[in-house]
């Protein structure tokens, strides 16, 4: 087979050893627009687990690599004058340079053709080339000249950094954050040889420009970098070798980061099978420090399926579309994931000067972090370095206690030696409330109660639930009306008949566990009168449906009733029945109320663009829009008693154009804040049936996490937290204050204890009737896990 591969990166030089070392018939040449030996940039990074599958494939290159790298395990920072560090984090630092100096050393003993200081124009300059590989890194000629095939999507993002070195040696990765008058900068800071140390600099655009760098050339930036970080640099210079740069162009030297990923990867020219791979096909951000693992890895799996045709007897050039085809089916996946993960760590960076570096205390900030990407989960962290994170939990749980009552502390005790208990196991207090751990029974319509009034159904599930080890249980909707009801099996509020039976409900509760009961109020507007959740949801009623009331005349679906513009005299009217159930719910003992502004029902109606186009001054701008939500709110914070705290559930985005999304969240969160709620808790979408929701593993945690750190109020998260391991993060990392669990509440009334028993957990009591069952599930837990 003739090979050419267009560009001399680690893409290019990998795969071209590699597919030489498979058959050295293959002709194969290198065209590098650089001089032999001779590149820009400094150190590049990868994990162990890379090196290990390079040694799979030439172990040769592996093991040079291995006498040049540089390992270490530390990650440290330094913030606001402190200096935090853990262990156990594997990384591979080698000097890209050196790095690529190996790919062409031993490209030259396989007998790849090297052409140096060439500039390939184009993939038909090699007409004789069965397959071209365009390694030609992030500004690919190749993947412009086919956009149309490819169909590259490129986002630049936000921030600007340089890329710079010095002699001062780092004995860790360090991370660097220093303030100045216009915002924070942060430096990215690892050695790669015994002499190097790459150092990257990053700030977002407004703080650059602010600080004058877009006016600065390369000499001006480096010196403003060293000045910034002079503490840290010890009289040691900062260098550049960015010799591809204008030295006099001002503001070149600082760039933005582009994240590259293409729909298709290949394409036949008509002579030759061309092939992306690498940077030119796709980018992960340094923050996370991985696109040069992804260059190596693209290049061992094209080799891999062609050594599977070769050994198959069929690795000619009538193999190479089939090879193609699974080299992209099999790269995009794991390409993804990376991208994703990296994603994550790069946003981190970017809201990291506005959102967390004012608002979090330095161990946490350290926790947050090492967290960035959410791929390192908690129990992960205690793999990596279990010593720093039993240190991180007891200051966690230390202040959690000093958060807290005296009368809600006694008993908890942090002696030395013992075990702190983990961050969802710590109490938590709002106004008069305390919770003994951070799991909520999120609000879950159940569908089974008689004109509203709850009954042995009720009690049992909440009963079963309290017992389970939940810090607090939320009803679900409970309505202020007979047609405030979603479904005519919903729980109200509007009756003495309703109060006493929860009354029942939460004395059991109280009675028996150690957990909380809140109630959350809600009238169904637009979405009402419709069949319960197992029938037809959301489809009205066969017979006996009631007139709907919403912001504006807008039908959910199709098949819905069209809902009354509502008058003023609706508002105070349905205010004064809010204001009703939160006086029965605060006679029937609950300890925190909840306001559903979410999910599209009456209130969230209003907060919705979408589902109000009201031309009074109760519709436009999102004050206009929530001005009537804040009256219920004020109303029913004038009549719910002072210690008792009020949450407000929001829908953070609708998950559809031109609808509410995190900025709204965010203005809405402040002005519920201005009015007086206590919590904010932070679910998304179900406002209009048109919705397309991007789902995932916690997927609604960065709105209560940016609600929080930017409006600093705090927040539920909630939505796809399923083991004590997201819990944990999510509130050690300060991202939410408590995590909502709906379904996994309904597959395991006892979650939170069986979760608790999973991460090896003893903080948790269990009642004391079930003590024989706890040591026998424990112990078959353990011999699962040996
Ligand atoms: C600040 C920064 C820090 C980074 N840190 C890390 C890190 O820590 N770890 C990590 O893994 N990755 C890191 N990377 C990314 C890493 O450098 C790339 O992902 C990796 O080099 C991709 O390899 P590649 O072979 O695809 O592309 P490149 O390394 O970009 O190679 C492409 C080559 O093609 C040549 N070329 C381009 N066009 C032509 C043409 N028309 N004719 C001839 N030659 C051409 C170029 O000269 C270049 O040598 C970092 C990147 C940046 C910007
Ligand atoms: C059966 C069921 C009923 C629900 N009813 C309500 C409700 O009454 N009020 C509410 O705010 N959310 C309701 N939700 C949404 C949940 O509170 C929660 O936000 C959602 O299920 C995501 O959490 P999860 O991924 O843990 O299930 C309901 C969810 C389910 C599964």
């Amino acid at each position: 087979m003739r090979i050419v591969c267009i560009g001399g990166g680690p893409a290019g030089l990998y795969f071209a050893l590699l597919m030489k070392k498979l058959d050295p018939a293959h002709r194969i040449t290198v065209v590098e627009r650089n001089r032999p030996y001779d590149t820009f940039g400094w150190g590049v990074v990868f994990s162990d687990a890379t090196m290990e599958n390079m040694h799979q494939w030439d172990a040769e290159t592996a093991d040079a690599i291995e006498v040049a790298f540089n390992h270490w395990d530390d990650i440290e920072l330094h913030f606001k004058g402190r200096r935090i560090r853990s262990g156990g984090h594997g990384f591979v630092g080698i000097g890209r340079k050196k790095l690529l100096n190996i790919l062409q050393r031993r490209c030259e003993a396989l007998g790849v053709e090297l052409v140096f200081e060439t500039e390939a124009d184009s993939d038909a300059d090699y007409p004789d080339a069965d397959l071209v590989i365009a390694s030609d890194g992030i500004n690919s000629r190749i993947r412009q000249k086919y956009a149309a095939v490819f169909q590259p999507d490129i986002v630049a993002r936000p921030n600007r950094f340089i890329w710079l070195g010095t002699t001062r040696l780092f004995d860790a990765f360090n991370f660097l954050f220093e303030r100045t008058e216009h915002g924070w900068f942060q430096a990215h800071v690892y050695k790669f040889d015994d002499r190097t140390t790459t150092f990257i600099v990053e700030t977002p655009e407004d703080v650059w420009k602010a600080s004058g760098l877009d006016q600065a050339n390369v000499e001006q930036s480096i010196e403003f970098c060293e000045r910034l970080f002079a503490q840290h640099l010890q009289g040691h210079k900062l260098l550049s070798n960015a010799r591809h740069l204008d030295p006099l162009k001002r503001g070149s030297a600082w760039i933005n980061f582009q994240r590259v990923r293409c729909r298709q990867w290949h394409h036949f020219n008509g002579r030759s099978h061309v092939v992306l791979m690498g940077d030119a096909v796709h980018t992960a951000h340094f923050a996370i420090g991985s696109g040069t693992k992804l260059a190596l890895e693209d290049a061992i799996e094209l080799t891999r399926l062609f050594k599977q045709e070769h050994e198959a007897g069929a690795g000619g050039v009538e193999a190479i579309p089939g090879v193609l085809a699974k080299y992209q089916a099999a790269r995009e996946v794991d390409v993804l994931r990376l991208q994703n993960a990296a994603w994550n760590a790069m946003e981190w960076f970017e809201v990291v000067g506005t959102r967390y570096c004012d608002q979090l205390p330095p161990e946490q900030f350290m926790y947050s972090m090492l967290t960035r990407s959410q791929r390192i989960s908690h129990e992960n962290l205690r793999l990596r370095d279990a010593a720093w994170l039993e240190g991180y939990e007891r200051w966690f749980a230390e202040r959690a206690l000093q958060g807290v009552p005296a009368a809600a502390r006694a008993g908890s005790t942090l002696a030395p030696g013992v075990k702190p208990p983990s961050p969802m196991f710590t109490p938590y207090s709002l106004r008069g409330l305390t919770v003994p751990n951070r799991v909520v029974v999120s609000p879950m319509a159940m569908y089974s109660a008689q004109d509203g009034v709850p009954n042995d159904f009720h009690l049992v599930h909440f009963g079963a639930r309290a017992l389970g080890g939940a810090g607090l249980l939320y009803t679900e909707m409970t309505c202020v009306s007979p047609d405030a009801r979603i479904t005519p099996g919903c729980a109200g509020l509007w009756n003495d008949a309703q109060r006493d039976a929860w009354k029942r409900i939460v004395d059991f509760v109280h009675g028996h566990s150690g957990a909380r009961m809140g109630i959350q109020l809600g009238h169904a507007g637009r979405k009402g009168s419709t069949q319960l959740g197992w029938q037809r949801a959301d489809e009205p009623l066969d017979e006996g449906n009631w007139p709907l009331v919403s912001a504006s005349a807008i039908p959910y679906s199709q098949n819905s009733q069209v809902p009354r513009e509502m008058t003023r005299a609706d508002m105070d009217r349905i205010t004064g029945d809010f204001v009703a159930a939160t006086r029965r719910a605060a006679d029937a003992g609950f300890d925190i109320l909840e306001l559903h502004c979410a999910h599209g029902y009456l209130l969230s109606s209003f907060l919705s663009p979408l589902t109000n186009r009201r031309g009074d001054a109760y519709g436009g701008v999102v004050e206009n829009r929530a001005r009537w939500p804040l009256e219920v709110f004020s109303a029913i914070r004038a009549a719910w008693p002072p210690e008792r705290p009020i949450s407000v559930r929001l829908s953070c985005h609708d998950w559809f154009a031109g609808g509410n999304t995190a900025d709204d969240a965010v203005a809405l969160a402040r002005l519920f804040k201005a009015a007086g709620a206590d919590i904010i808790d932070c679910s998304s979408g179900q406002v209009v049936a048109e919705q397309k929701p991007v789902y995932g593993r916690m997927y609604q945690t960065p709105f209560a996490d940016r609600i929080r750190n930017e409006v600093g109020i705090p927040t539920v998260a909630v939505g796809a937290i399923f083991e004590a391991d997201h819990v944990n993060m999510v509130i050690a990392a300060g991202r939410a204050d408590l995590c909502a669990v709906a379904r996994p509440h309904l597959a395991d009334p006892a979650w939170t204890l069986h979760e608790a028993a999973k991460i090896g957990q003893e903080a948790i009591a269990w009642p004391v009737q079930y003590l024989s069952g706890r040591s026998q599930y424990e112990t078959n837990l353990k011999r699962a896990q040996a």
